[in-house]
């Protein structure tokens, strides 16, 4: 059974490795990739995201800088920082962790990261560029999703896809993304009608509600891939997913286990932004 759950280990080992070695090639050349994230207050889940993130950049050789404000940062002095990062040379990407404090106007914020810059992919016109299928800077959850699919070998091109959940990080743009790859793509979210029968028809299914163990082996065609997007914190402290891991995963084809494989898989996709950034900023 074991052999469907799929390894993060292996698979982020891999893509970074490749990573780090063009990191290595630009850095002979004169340009060291630079990414700069941004926290604003204390929520204690995103201050262990942000530094998994400048971890990540070290091990790869990508230049990072964490810049901590406190929760009382007024917009404009964000925007500030926001505007003297689009200007910095030895910065390729800017990174604004979210949630922000509800002073501060998430929308606002975004746009007015350098398009260029923009190495989370949320930007109105990267969002934009996605959905007319001509990506840039790929939103980096989807675009790790869409990796972890192909690594496992299973093809997209005319199969059915079921992604549950419509978010601006996640559930929309992964469905543009599975489109892209030719995939026959449902949207399901909370006001779906027959939800378990539309999922059990999927060949793929991508599971971003935000519910822990929302999905049971009712949503599941044998042998279809599940890719779990979900992190809930459970009341015994421990972490679950939005699959319920240990009753799907004797009916599932290839299935990500939580944690382990989808989020170090986005970080993963973050670095590769910022490389590509950088080499599309040089010229
Ligand atoms: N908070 C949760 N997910 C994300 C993400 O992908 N990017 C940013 N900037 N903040 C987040």
């Amino acid at each position: 059974m074991a052999d469907h759950i799929i390894n993060g280990k292996e698979l982020v080992s891999d893509v970074r490795g490749r990573l780090k070695e063009e990191v290595e090639r630009l850095a002979a050349e004169g340009l060291q990739p630079g990414l700069a994230v941004i926290l604003v207050g204390e929520d204690p889940a995103s201050a262990v995201y942000v530094r998994n993130k400048a971890k990540a950049c070290e091990q790869v050789g990508i230049y990072s800088e964490v810049h901590r404000l406190p929760a009382e940062t007024t917009q404009t002095e964000l925007l500030e920082l926001v505007h003297k990062l689009n200007a910095a040379a030895n910065i390729h990407g800017i990174l604004v962790q979210l949630p922000l404090p509800k002073h501060i106007s998430e929308d606002a914020v975004i746009d007015a990261i350098a398009v260029e810059k923009d190495v989370d992919g949320f930007h109105p016109i990267n969002v934009g560029n996605l959905s007319i299928g001509k990506p840039s800077l790929l939103p980096c959850t989807p675009a790790g999703i869409i990796e972890i699919i192909k690594r496992t070998g299973t093809s997209i091109s005319g199969k059915r896809a079921v992604v549950i959940g419509r978010s601006n990080i996640v559930g929309k743009p992964v469905a543009m993304l599975l489109l892209r790859e030719s995939a026959t793509v449902t949207i399901c979210h909370s006001r779906t009608e027959n939800m378990k029968e539309l999922c059990r028809e999927a060949d793929i299914l991508v599971v971003a509600i935000g519910k822990p163990k929302f999905v049971t082996k009712e949503f599941v065609k044998p042998g279809a891939i599940v890719i779990d997007v979900g992190i809930n914190r459970l009341e015994d402290g421990k972490l679950a997913g939005d699959v319920d891991f240990d009753d799907v995963v004797g009916i599932s084809g290839p299935i990500t286990p939580v944690p382990g494989v989808v989020g170090p898989m986005t970080i993963t996709m973050l670095l590769q932004n910022t490389v590509q950034a950088a080499k599309a900023l040089r010229s």
